[in-house]
Parts: structure tokens; C-alpha cells; sequence
């Protein structure tokens, strides 16, 4: 079991490993007030497949927590389920005593920690996330909130969580698909600040894929804590935060040209790493077999990827939209090696469009095709 700090003013562990669960219930009567109620806050999906160890802990500690269902998947992270959730809760009695617990993926943290966030002005919440994005990524920071029909994530607040608890056991349920999309950001984190996580992720991809206990809880440890030291040094995301965009310049305006409809988000981040490294090297920024790296690694760890299917023309296009580019000018954290970046704002276009349009290329050669995978 490892517990990793986020120092902000107010602290918060992260514990993670297998049968990390355990503690939940602990934390939860350390945070739940005299007379306050305990409410867990999850999907139908998520409860058939993680209530158990979650009830077992809570029951332990003497917890009655009532559970308050939200539909799964990205549409339903709207106003509309967070209000229908306050509703529900004020429905039920909860005052400002009141504890959440938010057991799911990203889509399920996200608008339950905005919920916990606006309701009464704020009531505690801790986060059970139960995807490998979430466990590494949405899970820590306090960043909430739910799209609105203009936008992903338009609408939110800062809310920390008491604590994290990442129970490794629960992932053995995810999708395939889901949880190798996940690595990704583990990856990332690699790249942009840990060369030791990114070796160990490259030398032990098969283990990873398997989802074998001892790399799995190492990658998941070492990108949480790098999450948790961005976000401890940039709680509000003025600056050091935006190197978690490594990869997501590219990545979201593959997301977001495809209309969120063909890519996981961690397979379009997975090549908008591999294009970023690649426009590195064009810029002079990285040696090329570094850039050669981190694309083995990546394709190592995810493939097989949907290939990019879309041209390059709207994808800038989407790049150049996006409101983390102010003024159509585009903004790239760029590695100088593994383990390092930095932010570059307005490289040479044509250097962005030959590494997009080369990593599209890669896409559809058969590279990414998860037959002829290179270490
Ligand atoms: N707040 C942040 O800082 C932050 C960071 C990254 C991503 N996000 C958000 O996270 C969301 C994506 O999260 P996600 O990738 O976890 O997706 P998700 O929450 O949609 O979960 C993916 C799917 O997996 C299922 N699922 C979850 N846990 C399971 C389990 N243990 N076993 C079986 N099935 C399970 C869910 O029912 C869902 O269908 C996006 O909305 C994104 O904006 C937020
Ligand atoms: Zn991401």
C-alpha cells in the first residue's frame, strides 16, 4: 500500500494499492461529523461492479451511507444530473455534516465533487475512483465540474477531497480498451517529469498490459504523485499545471474533430504524445531517438489505436479553437528529454502540420496496429 501526500494548505493522502478500500471507512468517520450522513454517490455500472469492498469498510466503521445512482458515460455529466443529485440529497436530510464518497470513473468524481462543491456551500467529499484515469488524474486536484452544450468542462469549481482512496482490485473489471487508455496519462507523466517512471513503464509494458499487481500499483503510484506535486505547486492551474497538457494539444482537437465519438481520450492523448515528440525533434527541442522512445513506449503500452481517420486541415483547425490556445495561437508542452519539458507557444506551422501529419501516417501504417510492436 503506498499513501502519497498532496501538500496544499489543507493536505490530503492518496492511498493506493490493492485492497486499498479498506480504509475508506476509517477516513470516513474521521470526516463525517457528529450526526452528519454518509452518502455515496456512484453509477449502476460502477456499484455492480465496486459496491462490495466499499460497503464492507464502511460497515466496519459503523457507516450507514445511503448510495444516490447517476447515470454513467460523458452525457450525463451535465447541470441537470448535478442539480437532480442536490435534489435528491436535500431530499434525504443531508445538512452540512454530510459526507460524500464518490465511487466511479472520471464522468462519476467529476460531478459529484461539483455537487459536493456547491451543495450548502460545500460539504467534504472523499474520492473512490475506479478507473486507471481516474485513480492518476481526475480523481486528485479538486478540479469538478460538467460540460455545458457549448463545451467539455465549461462549467465547475475548486473543490478538494478529503482523501483519495485507489483501490487497485476494482480495475480488473474495466474494459480493456478503457484501461490501456488510461496508461497513457501514466505514460505522460512520465515524460514530462520522471524519466525513472517511464523506464519502468517502457521496460515493463507486457506486465502493464496484464495489469500485473506490482507495475500496475508502480505506474499508478509514480503519475499520482507527479499529478499530486503539479497540483500542490499550482493548485489553480496559473502556470506549472499546464505541462500535464503534454500530449493534449493534438489530443484534444483529434477528440474533439472526431466529435468525442471515435477516440478514448487517453488513444487520441496517445498520439498527440506521439506527435508532440516528434515536433520536438523538428524543433530542435529533443534528440530524435528520444522522440523514437517515447513513441515505442507509447505504442508499447496502447496499442492496438484507432487510427486517425480524419484530415489534418480540421484538426488544426479544432487545435487552433481550443480555449487553452488564446488568440489561434498554438500553445505545445514540448519534452527537451525524457522527463523534462517545456511550454512552446507558436512553433512553426509547418513543423506541426509534418509531425501531425507523419504520426497520422504512423496510424494507418499497421505501426499502431498492436501486431508488430517494438519495445
Ligand atoms: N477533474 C479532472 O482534473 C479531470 C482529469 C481528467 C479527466 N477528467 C474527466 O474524466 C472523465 C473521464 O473519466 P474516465 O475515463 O474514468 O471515464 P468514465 O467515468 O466515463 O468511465 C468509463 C466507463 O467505465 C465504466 N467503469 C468505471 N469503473 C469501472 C470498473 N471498475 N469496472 C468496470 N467498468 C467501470 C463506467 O461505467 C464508464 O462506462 C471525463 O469527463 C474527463 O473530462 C477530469
Ligand atoms: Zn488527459
Amino acid at each position: 500500500m503506498h499513501s502519497v501526500q498532496v501538500q496544499l494548505a489543507e493536505p490530503y493522502p492518496i492511498v493506493i494499492g490493492h485492497g486499498a478500500m479498506a480504509r475508506v471507512g476509517g477516513l470516513a468517520r474521521r470526516h463525517l461529523r457528529a450526526g452528519g450522513q454518509a452518502f455515496v454517490i456512484t453509477s449502476p455500472t460502477v456499484r455492480r461492479h465496486c459496491w462490495a469492498p466499499l460497503a464492507t469498510s464502511l460497515q466496519r466503521a459503523g457507516i450507514a451511507a445511503r448510495v444516490v445512482l447517476m447515470p454513467d458515460g460523458e452525457p450525463a455529466k451535465t447541470m441537470a444530473t448535478a442539480t437532480r443529485l442536490a435534489e435528491e440529497l436535500a431530499r434525504a436530510g443531508a445538512d452540512r455534516g454530510a459526507l460524500i464518497v464518490a465511487l466511479g470513473g472520471g464522468v462519476v468524481g467529476d460531478v459529484a465533487g461539483f455537487v459536493a462543491a456547491i451543495y450548502m456551500r460545500g460539504v467534504p467529499i472523499l474520492q473512490a475512483p475506479t478507473t486507471v484515469v481516474a485513480m492518476l488524474d481526475s480523481a486528485i486536484g479538486g478540479k469538478t465540474g460538467v460540460n455545458l452544450r457549448a463545451g467539455k468542462n465549461l462549467a465547475g469549481a475548486f473543490h478538494q477531497p478529503r482523501a483519495v482512496i485507489a483501490d487497485l482490485d476494482l480495475l480488473a473489471s474495466l474494459p480493456d480498451r478503457q484501461y490501456r487508455s488510461g496508461l497513457a496519462e501514466a505514460l505522460k507523466c512520465g515524460v514530462i517529469a520522471d524519466a525513472r517512471l517511464f523506464r519502468r513503464m517502457q521496460r515493463e509494458a507486457a506486465e502493464l498490459r496484464r495489469r500485473a499487481p506490482g507495475p500496475l500499483e508502480a505506474a499508478v503510484t509514480g503519475a499520482a504523485a507527479i499529478k499530486a506535486r503539479v497540483v500542490a505547486a499550482d493548485e489553480r492551474e496559473g502556470g506549472l499545471r499546464r505541462i500535464l497538457n503534454f500530449g493534449h494539444t493534438l489530443g484534444h482537437a483529434l477528440e474533439s474533430a472526431t466529435r468525442y465519438r471515435y477516440f478514448l481520450h487517453g488513444e487520441a492523448v496517445g498520439w498527440g504524445m506521439i506527435a508532440a515528440a516528434r515536433l520536438a525533434a523538428k524543433c530542435g527541442l529533443l534528440p530524435g531517438a528520444e522522440a523514437e522512445r517515447i513513441e515505442h513506449a507509447t505504442l508499447a503500452l496502447l496499442a492496438p489505436l484507432p487510427p486517425i481517420r480524419v484530415a489534418a486541415a480540421p484538426v488544426l483547425r479544432h487545435a487552433r479553437r481550443d480555449k487553452k490556445n488564446a488568440g489561434g495561437v498554438l500553445h505545445f508542452v514540448l519534452p527537451t528529454g525524457i522527463g523534462r519539458v517545456e511550454v512552446l507557444a507558436g512553433p512553426p506551422p509547418e513543423a506541426v502540420r509534418e509531425a501531425l501529419e507523419e504520426t497520422m501516417a504512423l496510424s494507418r501504417s499497421g505501426a499502431a496496429s498492436g501486431r508488430s510492436r517494438r519495445r
